[in-house]
């Protein structure tokens, strides 16, 4: 669909919606900076992605927290783009009931949304793998830095990134709750997501044989768009700011 009248259908669903959901994935923040995984510069074709499963992890930390310094993965640069504000307005107009997402790197909250679902965790929190204490992020930087295998200062044991690695069970509270959103959502609005990844690709198709509409905006075509009831294609940073102005402006 051409964009404008898309952007114009969309923003008639959206403020019409029963409940509105948004799911998001890597592509939203492509715009803050950070790359995504697949695509043609994304990062699963420069790093094996076994570098990111448990069993590397646990067989040899010092590569999994290189690959990690390395992609950046603490995040502390990245800072929120016009694409996550444009959701933080949508739920500040209260057209969007949460974000469900699979980003681990925390920039909804930091753009003002205030319910946010986070399948895959967060970056901005470091754990021991021996005795579970919890670290800032931002508070341990420098550990996380200099030390190859960053450990914990009370039991010495491996910490990791309170984040989902391939491998592991998603986190049951946040993907009960997740698919309890989905279930009563009228509309999906999935942002810079390709659906590769499972469980997390499974809540669309529930979405869908719910009767939920969905919504898709990504810059490029993906596996799944014949599931979308639309399909808006452009940098997510440039259609949602669009997507609110035709709401405000809409009777
Ligand atoms: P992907 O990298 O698989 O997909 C990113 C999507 O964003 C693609 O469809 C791109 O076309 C699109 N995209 C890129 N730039 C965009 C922009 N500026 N605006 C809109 N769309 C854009 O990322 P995810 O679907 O999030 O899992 O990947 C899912 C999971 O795979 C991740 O959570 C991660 C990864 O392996 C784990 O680490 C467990």
């Amino acid at each position: 669909m051409e964009a404008y009248s898309a952007i114009l259908s969309v923003a008639h669903e959206i403020k019409h919606a029963k409940r509105a959901v948004a799911f998001t994935g890597a592509g939203i923040s492509a715009e803050s900076g950070l790359a995504t995984f697949r695509g043609r510069d994304g990062l699963w074709n420069k790093y094996d992605p076994a570098v990111a499963s448990i069993e590397s992890f646990a067989q040899d930390p010092r590569k999994f927290w290189q690959f990690a310094r390395e992609i950046g993965w603490i995040f502390l640069a990245a800072r929120p783009n016009d694409a996550h504000i444009a959701l933080a307005e949508l739920e500040e107009m209260k057209r969007l009931d949460c974000v469900i997402t699979q980003n681990v790197d925390g920039l909804h909250q930091r753009a003002g949304s205030k319910h946010v679902i986070e399948i895959h965790g967060n970056a901005g929190r470091i754990i021991c793998t021996r005795c579970a204490s919890a670290y800032a992020t931002e508070k341990i930087i420098d550990r996380l830095t200099k030390q190859e295998i960053p450990t914990c200062d009370r039991c010495g044991g491996t910490l990791k990134p309170d984040v989902i690695l391939f491998g592991e069970p998603l986190p049951k509270k946040a993907f009960d709750q997740a698919l309890k959103e989905v279930k009563s959502a009228g509309l999906l609005l999935a942002v810079g997501t390709s659906l590769e990844v499972y469980p997390a690709a499974s809540l669309p198709e529930v979405a869908k044989k719910n009767g939920t509409k969905i919504i898709s905006i990504d810059s490029e075509k993906t596996g799944w768009d014949d599931l979308c009831d639309y399909k808006v294609n452009g940098p997510a940073g440039e259609i949602l700011p669009r997507i609110v102005q035709a709401i405000k402006i809409s009777f």
